[in-house]
């Protein structure tokens, strides 16, 4: 049995929008999943569907076995969701947060204690649990929404962007309570990011999804490894002649796939150092002046933009490949 099974789920709004278009995916038992995709590629609604709160358009979906939309009710028994905007209370302090939480999951009277005071210490809020929210910082919050999501001890916890908004440092944090929520419980978790990172770190798996489908579904290890060794990014002058240059270099031995975005044109290869040099003798038969040039290792952008044709940019200033690449950049005069 699967932790969760999706297949060809779809979701149309009422405008008429397909927000999730025929999504089909396995969800191993004690896995970290991952859905990676830019705002407004169907996460959402998929994880609205997932946690019983939004009925598919077409297709079928389990968790823990259980129908989400004839078994809702025993779905909504089995899982936890972390929603991707706080839903703590500010005035009330962070414990009896996870009071109204817990009463809201009917948890036994008897063991409501004991578990508040167990999942306070997980995340690291038992110094601070008798303070409001108010005074809470932004990773603090979301260590006490995550935590009100572990309160009924389920099976399959769901979370929503969970570092979405937060500063490097404060994400890197959040990633460690995960990894060590995961390891102490035995369940499995479905997260969504548009944070390659994240999901590099997080998880066993993840899909690609961009307007509400998937383009890929793999390791983020075997995603990296196929689109060969090596990739080469570099800046030409002008696009005048880009077409007739992209055809020879895709001519070229051991080159595996070329994108372009315009600005930058990004080489997969088997082997970088023997492309590179014949990149640089086809430029000027083709009059294309090459401005910079460098090799890196595939990384998740890479291949975001294998797949989708486009880079996953990072809004909020974490990861961001370009600026990692400005720094790798040989500069040729
Ligand atoms: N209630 C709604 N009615 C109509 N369209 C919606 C509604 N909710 C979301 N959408 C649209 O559906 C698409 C997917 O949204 P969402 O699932 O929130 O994406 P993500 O979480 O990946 O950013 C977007 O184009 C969004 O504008
Ligand atoms: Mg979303």
């Amino acid at each position: 049995m699967y932790a969760i099974e999706t297949k060809s789920l779809s979701k149309i709004y009422e405008n008429g929008l397909k927000a999730v278009d025929e999504v089909s995916i396995k969800v191993d038992d004690g896995e970290i999943f991952g859905f990676l995709g830019p705002n407004g590629a169907g996460k959402s609604t998929t994880i609205m569907i997932l946690t019983t709160l939004l009925k598919p358009t077409l297709g079928t979906a389990h968790v823990a076995g259980y129908d989400v939309v004839l078994q809702a009710k025993k779905v909504r028994e089995m899982i936890g969701y972390v929603q991707q905007d706080s839903t703590v209370d500010e005035y009330l302090t962070g414990r009896e947060n996870l009071e109204l939480q817990a009463r809201l999951n009917h948890i036994q009277k008897d063991l409501v204690k004991n578990r508040i005071d167990e999942i306070l210490n997980l995340v690291d809020l038992s110094d601070r649990q008798h303070d409001s929210v108010n005074a809470y910082s932004g990773g603090m919050r979301k260590r006490l929404d995550i935590a009100g999501g572990l309160l009924h001890r389920p099976k399959v916890l769901f979370l929503d962007e969970p570092t979405l908004g937060l500063d490097i440092q404060t994400r890197y944090k959040i990633w460690e309570y995960i990894k060590k929520i995961h390891k102490e419980y035995d369940m499995s978790i479905f997260l969504t990011t548009h944070y390659m990172e994240e999901a590099d770190r997080l998880c066993n798996n993840i899909s690609i999804i961009d307007h509400g489908k998937i383009k890929v579904t793999n390791s983020p290890v075997s995603l990296k490894n196929a689109l060969g060794n090596d990739v080469i990014v570099f800046e030409i002058d002008s696009d005048a002649n880009l077409e007739s240059l992209i055809s020879e270099i895709q001519k070229i031995q051991l080159v595996k796939d070329i994108k372009t975005n315009g600005e930058e044109i990004t080489v997969f290869s088997t082997n970088g150092n023997q492309v590179m040099p014949k990149i640089f003798e086809l430029s000027p038969k083709v009059g294309i002046k090459i401005e910079s040039i460098s090799l890196t290792k595939p990384t998740l952008d890479d291949v975001f933009l294998s797949y989708t044709g486009k880079e996953l940019r990072d809004e909020n200033g974490g990861y961001n490949n370009k600026k990692e690449r400005e720094k790798m950049r040989r500069l040729r005069a």
